[in-house]
């Protein structure tokens, strides 16, 4: 960290003596003030639930400008990503800080794809959910139990270890959505197939049979590649946050990625894409682009409760870069799949107009986040909305494990504990039951 020239000074209105405190200047981004010691200098906390003021880690990964809408990986922004490389590169990039030359590209594609099957043991593990479980509850418990498949990449502490899960969970994640897909609608698992690109991989997971030959198409492929890129990492979210904080106690990288997906599963955060959908099919039910209005009335009225699904973010306070990609993506697959005139996905854009022009989205500065579109095209591609924040998680693996990686190979790295206001009850005795 580079320390600045200037340094903050904490006044207190009570005469108790100022603390000087250092402040360190990133790359880019907002400076830091540094407060670690402040609870030894002057026993107090500082608070700020939800972390709206605070950053919790050094890191060198993603950069999100929220008031630009601009998303860069490792220095790149998202829109080159998106349109030069693949969703493998992309995840080189994240876990090794580079873009991969052509040889190292081709090892790491192959070292992937050579990870893909699970251990067959585990789809009687999977056979003991209910069919109609939702995906994220089954994802959440496969994830957690590749701990108890893998024994030999289990030690956080041990770059090897990380090294061989990060491949394996990167490698695993489709097959386990895939299956979790397959088990829930009946039809027998499909094995991966090596020759096929990542995307198309999971594509034949998902929709093959072992009665027909399945041929994956390349503007879906390349689609859901982008979904992949799109969702890799995203800095400090509440899932990646609790990733950090699930593996800073030294657990193993599977149990820390299964918090990081129980986490995502929130409406609030990955199961936004659903809520999205959902949102757009019961409008839609109503009446459709004739409801918008009514239906932007309710989300205006605090009272209601109701909220825009697909807009607004805690960062983006202005247009989510992943969503004009998305919005491109949606226009590309329903082109080719002959559903231009789709509903849904004029629904999209008639309440993205109404929203983008109307005062009380405007002050708030609020925009469509990633969200808002890729519902529209995974349902299109005719993956279930059930299992989009599957999707989301899957594509947010390597993140997670880029960021819990770097975390452990800080040198500063320290069991993540926040302190606490506490406003209940002080020490009182316990009465017999009798005076209660
Ligand atoms: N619809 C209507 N009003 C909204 C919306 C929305 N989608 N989002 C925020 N607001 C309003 C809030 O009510 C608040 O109004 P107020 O100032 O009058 O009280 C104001 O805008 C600020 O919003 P906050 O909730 O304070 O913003 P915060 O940063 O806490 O929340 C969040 C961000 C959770 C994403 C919120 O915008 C939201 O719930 N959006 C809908 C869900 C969604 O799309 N989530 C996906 C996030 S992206 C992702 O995880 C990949």
């Amino acid at each position: 960290m580079t320390p600045s020239d200037v340094k903050a000074t904490l006044s207190f209105s009570d005469g108790s003596p100022s603390m000087d405190l250092p402040i360190y200047k990133g790359t880019v981004g907002p400076d830091v003030i540094d407060i670690r010691k402040l609870y030894g200098q002057t026993g107090k906390f500082t608070y700020d639930p939800g972390f709206l003021s605070t950053a919790s880690c050094q890191s060198t990964i993603t950069y999100i400008d929220g008031d630009k809408g601009e998303l860069l990986y490792r220095g790149y922004p998202i829109e080159q990503l998106a349109v030069h490389c693949d969703y493998l590169d992309t995840c080189y990039l994240l876990l090794y800080g580079e873009l991969p030359n052509s040889e190292q590209r081709g090892t790491f594609h192959q070292r992937v794809l050579n990870h893909t099957m699970v251990n067959e043991q585990m789809q009687f593990f999977l056979r003991g959910f209910r069919r109609d479980a939702h995906p994220m509850a089954v994802m959440t418990g496969l994830v957690g139990a590749l701990s108890a498949f893998y024994h030999d990449s289990t030690d956080i502490n041990n770059p090897e270890h990380r090294e061989i899960a990060a491949i394996r969970l990167i490698a695993k994640m489709p097959t386990l959505v895939a299956m979790a897909y397959k088990y829930s609608i009946g039809q027998p698992f499909i094995y991966p197939k090596n020759d096929l690109s990542y995307a198309g991989n999971f594509m034949r997971m998902m929709f093959a049979t072992p009665c027909e030959e399945y041929k994956v198409n390349p503007v879906i492929e390349r689609a859901l590649d982008r979904i992949f890129i799109l969702h890799a990492d995203h800095e400090q979210n509440a899932s990646t946050s609790t990733v950090r904080l699930c593996g800073s106690s030294g657990t193993n990288p599977f149990a820390a990625i299964a918090a990081g997906v129980a986490c995502l599963w929130g409406p609030a955060h990955g199961g936004a894409n659903e809520a999205c959908l959902n949102m757009l099919t019961e409008i839609q039910a109503k009446g459709g682009v004739a409801k918008v209005g009514e239906f932007m009335n309710q989300v205006k009225d605090k009272n209601s409760g109701v909220k825009l699904m697909g807009f607004g973010h805690r960062v983006y306070k202005n247009y989510d870069p992943r969503a004009k990609l998305m919005q491109e993506t949606c226009k590309e697959v329903l082109l080719e799949l002959g559903l231009e005139n789709d509903p849904l996905f004029k629904l999209a854009m008639s309440l993205e107009k109404i929203a983008l022009e109307d005062d009380y989205f405007v002050a708030r500065k609020l925009y469509p986040n990633v969200d808002f579109y890729s519902g529209i095209v995974q349902r299109a591609i005719g993956i279930p909305v059930q299992l989009f924040t599957a999707i989301f998680a899957l594509a947010r693996t390597v993140g997670w494990i880029a960021q819990l990686n770097e975390m452990i190979s800080d040198p500063e790295y320290k069991i993540g504990r926040p302190r606490q206001l506490f406003t209940g009850a002080a020490a009182r005795t316990v009465k017999p039951v009798e005076q209660r």
